[in-house]
C-alpha cells in the first residue's frame, strides 16, 4: 500500500509510538515484564478516593451523568471548567486572565500539535521556521508532532557536575540564538525526560530572547505548578501575552481522560479551539466534569502541594539511594540532579555499548526503561557521544517493582563494564 508524505511519517519508527507500545503489551504481557519505561503516572489512592467520590455524586445526582456523557462540549472545552481554571491561576498568581485565556484540548500531547505546527513550518509558502528547544534533552513526544521537515532546532546544553554522583543541565546562552528562522521557543519544566528545572534567571532570559524576536515562550507544564506540583526544586511560573503555558490533568491522576489545558492570548485560544473542531470536534468531557470541584475550591493545588509532591518526592530519594548503593563507585554513572517529574536520567560516561543496545540488553532481563537517544529532538550535532550514554528510568510505578528493576539496572551495567 502507498502512504502519502505526511502518512509516510507515521508508518515509520516513530520514538513515541514504540514507547506507547512497549507500555500497552508490558501491561498485558505474562509474566509482566518491571515497566521502568512509561510515563504513566502512579495511581495515588488519596487522589484517586477523590475522583471515585466524585464519580459517584455524578451517577446519584439527577441527571448529571446524562449530561456530562451526553453533550459535546464546545470546541473550546467545558466553559464552567474553564472558569475555573481563571479564577485559580488569577487566585493563585495574580495573573490577568479570563476564560477567552484558556483552551482544553484532549491532552496535552495534542495541544502540541496544533502549536507547533500554528508556529513553525512554511510562513507565506515560502520561509520555513522551526520550534526552537533550548535544552536538549526534551520530551519525546515532540519529535514527530511537525508536519514539515527540518521542524526543530534543539541546543547542546552545558553539564554542570555536582556532588554525590549528581549532574545539571544549564541552558547554554553563549551557543543559542534565537534568529529569524525560530517560530517559537519551547521547553518542558521540570522537563521529561530529566528531572530538570529550568531555573528562574533561565526562564527569564529565554523569556528576553523570544521577546526580541517577537515569537511566543512555550511552556510544558505537565509537571510543574499548580498542579500536578511534581517538583522538588523552587520556581517561580510565570505567564504573560508572550507566554504560552501549557498544562495537564494526566499527571495530577487522569491519564486516560486526555485533558490537556493551554492558556495564551485570547486570539492564540481562537485559534487553537478552531482546530480542536477540526481535528477532534470537541474536548472530552469527562475529565473537567471530575476535576471541576477540586478547581472551584482550589483544593487541586492543596492535594497536588501535600499529597502528590511528597509521594514522588519520596520515591525519587529512595530510587537515588539505590542506585547510589547499588552502582558502586567504580561505574561512571551520574545521575540528573531530580528536581522533578517521574524519572531519573541516568548518563554512563563512556558507555561501551549505545543506549538503545543497553534498553534491549535489560529488556531481555525483563526491565523496560527508555533508551536515551529519543530525546534529542532537532539536535544537529551527531558526534556528541553523550546522546548515546543516558537511559530514562520512571520510579513512578510500585515500590517492590521498582526496586527489583533498579539492581536488575545495576546488575547488568556492572556486567557491561566488566566486559570491557
Ligand atoms: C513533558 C510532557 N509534556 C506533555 C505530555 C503529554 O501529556 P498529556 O497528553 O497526557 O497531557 C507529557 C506526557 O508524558 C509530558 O511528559
Amino acid at each position: 500500500m502507498k502512504f502519502s508524505d505526511f502518512g509516510k511519517r507515521f508508518a515509520g519508527e516513530i520514538g513515541i509510538g514504540e514507547l506507547m507500545d512497549d507500555l500497552g503489551d508490558a501491561l498485558v504481557a505474562d509474566p509482566a515484564p518491571l515497566m521502568l519505561g512509561g510515563g504513566n503516572p502512579a495511581h495515588v489512592p488519596e487522589v484517586q478516593a477523590v475522583f471515585k467520590k466524585r464519580m459517584e455524586d455524578i451517577l446519584s445526582k439527577d441527571g448529571e451523568f446524562e449530561r456530562v456523557i451526553g453533550n459535546y462540549d464546545t470546541p473550546q472545552g467545558a466553559k464552567a471548567f474553564i472558569g475555573a481554571l481563571a479564577e485559580l491561576f488569577r487566585g493563585e498568581f495574580g495573573w490577568g486572565i479570563g476564560p477567552e485565556n484558556i483552551a482544553l484540548t484532549n491532552g496535552s500531547q495534542n495541544a502540541f500539535f496544533s502549536l507547533f505546527n500554528l508556529f513553525a513550518g512554511k510562513f507565506d509558502g515560502a520561509i520555513q521556521k522551526q520550534i526552537l528547544l533550548p535544552l536538549a534533552p526534551e520530551y519525546i513526544g515532540y519529535a514527530e508532532v511537525g508536519l514539515e521537515p527540518d521542524f526543530f532546532r534543539s541546543a547542546r546544553p552545558d553539564i554542570e557536575i555536582l556532588n554525590d554522583r549528581l549532574f545539571k543541565y544549564r541552558v547554554d546562552f553563549d551557543q543559542l540564538k534565537v534568529d529569524d528562522r525560530v517560530g517559537a521557543v519551547c521547553f518542558s519544566r521540570p522537563t521529561n525526560p530529566t528531572g530538570n528545572v529550568v531555573t528562574d534567571q533561565e526562564v527569564s532570559r529565554l523569556r528576553d530572547l523570544a521577546n526580541a524576536q517577537g515569537v511566543p515562550l512555550i511552556i510544558d507544564n505537565a509537571y510543574g505548578t499548580p498542579f500536578p506540583n511534581i517538583i522538588f526544586s523552587e520556581a517561580q511560573p510565570v505567564w504573560d501575552e508572550n507566554i504560552i503555558l501549557s498544562l495537564s490533568l494526566s499527571k495530577f491522576g487522569l491519564p486516560s481522560l486526555r485533558t490537556g489545558i493551554v492558556i495564551a492570548r485570547k486570539e492564540i485560544i481562537r485559534v487553537v479551539s478552531r482546530m480542536t473542531s477540526v481535528l477532534s470536534l470537541a474536548p472530552g468531557s469527562l475529565g473537567p466534569a471530575l476535576a471541576y470541584d477540586l478547581v472551584k475550591s482550589g483544593e487541586i493545588t492543596r492535594v497536588s502541594a501535600e499529597t502528590i509532591q511528597p509521594f514522588y518526592r519520596k520515591k525519587a530519594d529512595r530510587a537515588v539511594a539505590q542506585l547510589r548503593q547499588e552502582i558502586g563507585d567504580d561505574i561512571p554513572m551520574r545521575i540528573h540532579k531530580p528536581e522533578g517529574a517521574l524519572f531519573l536520567w541516568l548518563w554512563f560516561e563512556e558507555l561501551p555499548i549505545s543506549s538503545r543496545e543497553l534498553y534491549q540488553r535489560l529488556k531481555q532481563k525483563g526491565v523496560l526503561v527508555v533508551s536515551g537517544h529519543y530525546f534529542f529532538p532537532g539536535m544537529q550535532q551527531d558526534n556528541w557521544p553523550h546522546k548515546n550514554e543516558c537511559i530514562r528510568v520512571t520510579y513512578a510505578q510500585d515500590d517492590e517493582l521498582v526496586k527489583k528493576g533498579l539492581s536488575q539496572i545495576a546488575t547488568e551495567i556492572k556486567e557491561i563494564y566488566s566486559e570491557l
